[in-house]
């Protein structure tokens, strides 16, 4: 009796329990995990800045949340949070519309106003409302992130390529890497097949031919895989061979992207390169994980939320480069049903673990965690719902190619205000991202 009645006090890990079959029964799952997401949100509370979330999670992630959230959108009709989204995505533009708003300046990376731009990008192929109509929309907004990025490509050094950081007082200057490149190349891709403007196309072939020709892609073999990046004073060639899930991702689904629009078999190609390594992010059985960092139990606070920005663009490869769909399909299901049943922790019984494959929660919880589960889970859902929108096909947010051009208006005051103790915070978030980064380069050779 004594076994009996403490087999019925055990607590059930059976996670979230969908029926993929019913619509109502996914939609309440994706409920939760949103839910669960959201609850890192206090941005609307007194004191607080609308558009961030909670203390450890950086501005960046707050950007990639927000797509996750737009997404969430799209494929289940719940509207709950469409508001805080809107009022979100337009505190943080900037005095300049281009996500680059005077709070962040002094640590902002590339990489970290791309992410802003991808998710802006994604509200206007989705038809989410648009701004009123005093206010820049949503493609505007993208094609700003765009352009003030392109205008920082450095033939200078390593003959081409961005930078990570845009500001010489951050380590991580000297650094050009695959995220963000990635980035812009992802966004000219899209802006590409939104606007149907040729200029978007010379530059995603830029930004994929150079990324390529320093390594960081290695195209040699039927599987590609995507490397971190490299110094500047090594002209790019000391490559930190990591791995990430979203760099495969930022690649791959630019590359679907461009063959879907410009039907060229070599863009084809890349894609399938690209998928066919990404395999290494999958343990067997089909179920996700972030192979740089999870054995290890090292992933930071970023990187906890990588899975589900490859979600995202394994979702959009699907779209894109139809031909791949069954098989990414198939993953992705295998690896959301693993994260459904992660989804068992918590003081709420449905808070997502980071670890997909141990039947049950592992104990872990945070934005990141919400975000993978949340975008594995619902981007086995893009084929109910129309593919990406450009302007041909309904998509209403309108284009400026001249978005973010004015930049010589930007003033210089970051350079000339910010002070000593503000530099040197600045300088030590990024040499505590950077030496994260590193440590977890001690990684396995696959
Ligand atoms: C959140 O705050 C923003 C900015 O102050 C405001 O525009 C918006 O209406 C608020 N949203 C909600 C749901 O309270
Ligand atoms: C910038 O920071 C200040 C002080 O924390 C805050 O009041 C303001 O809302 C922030 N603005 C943005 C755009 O984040
Ligand atoms: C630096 O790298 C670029 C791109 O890989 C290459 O074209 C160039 O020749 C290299 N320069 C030197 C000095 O090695
Ligand atoms: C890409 O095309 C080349 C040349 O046709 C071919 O040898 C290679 O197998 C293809 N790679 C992939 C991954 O499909
Ligand atoms: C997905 O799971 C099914 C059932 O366990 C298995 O047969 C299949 O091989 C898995 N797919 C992948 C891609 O691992
Ligand atoms: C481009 O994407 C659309 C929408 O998914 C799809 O119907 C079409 O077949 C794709 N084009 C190519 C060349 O695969
Ligand atoms: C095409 O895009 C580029 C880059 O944003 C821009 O400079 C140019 O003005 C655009 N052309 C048209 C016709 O909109
Ligand atoms: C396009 O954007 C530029 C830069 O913000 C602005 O000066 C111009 O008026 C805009 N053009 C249109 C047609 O809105």
């Amino acid at each position: 009796m004594i076994f009996l009645s403490w087999l019925f006090l055990l607590p059930l890990v059976a996670g979230i329990e969908v029926d993929w079959s019913s619509q109502s029964s996914i939609n309440d799952g994706l409920a939760l995990i949103a839910k669960g997401l959201m609850d890192y949100y206090n941005g609307n509370d007194t004191g607080q800045t609308p558009g961030m979330f909670s203390n450890p999670y950086y501005w960046w992630e707050a950007g990639a949340a927000w797509n996750s959230m737009v997404d969430y959108w799209y494929y289940t009709g719940d509207t709950t949070y469409n508001s805080i989204i809107m009022s979100s995505l337009q505190f943080q533009v900037g005095d300049y519309w281009d996500y680059m708003p005077s709070n962040q300046t002094t640590t902002e990376g590339n990489d970290d106003q791309g992410f802003w731009g991808i998710t802006v990008m994604a509200a206007a192929e989705k038809n989410f409302d648009d701004p009123r109509e005093d206010q820049p929309g949503w493609v505007y907004l993208a094609q700003a992130v765009f352009n003030t990025m392109a205008a920082r490509w450095d033939e200078e050094n390593c003959a081409g390529g961005l930078r990570w950081q845009i500001f010489t007082w951050n380590n991580g200057y000297d650094y050009k890497n695959t995220v963000s490149n990635g980035c812009l190349f992802n966004l000219a891709a899209r802006l590409a097949r939104y606007t149907q403007n040729d200029t978007y196309i010379e530059w995603a072939d830029r930004v994929w031919d150079w990324t390529k020709s320093v390594g960081f892609i290695i195209d040699t073999n039927e599987w590609w895989p995507v490397y971190d990046g490299g110094f500047i004073q090594n002209n790019c060639t000391d490559i930190e061979p990591i791995e990430w899930t979203y760099n495969s991702g930022l690649m791959m689904s630019g590359a679907a992207v461009m063959y879907n629009y410009t039907n060229d078999p070599i863009w084809l190609n890349r894609t399938q390169g690209i998928w066919n390594r990404a395999r290494v992010f999958f343990l067997p059985g089909g179920i996700m994980y972030e192979a740089a960092c999870q054995p290890s139990s090292q992933c930071n606070n970023d990187q906890r939320s990588f899975k589900g920005i490859f979600s995202r663009f394994l979702g959009l490869t699907s779209l894109m480069a139809p031909t791949l769909s069954p098989e990414i399909q198939q993953y992705l299901a295998n690896s959301s049903i693993a994260a459904a049943q992660s989804c068992s922790g918590g003081t709420d019984g449905h808070t997502c673990g980071l670890d997909w494959s141990r039947g049950g929660w592992d104990g872990l919880y945070g934005l990141g965690e919400q975000m993978s589960a949340l975008e594995v889970m619902q981007n086995r859902l893009v084929w109910t719902r129309p593919p990406p929108l450009t302007e041909d096909t309904g998509a209403v947010s309108v284009s400026n190619g001249s978005a973010g051009t004015v930049q010589e208006q930007r003033p210089v005051v970051e350079h000339l205000t910010l002070d000593t103790k503000d530099r040197a915070g600045a300088g030590i978030i990024t040499a505590i991202v950077l030496i994260m980064l590193l440590i977890s380069a001690w990684w396995l050779a696959f």
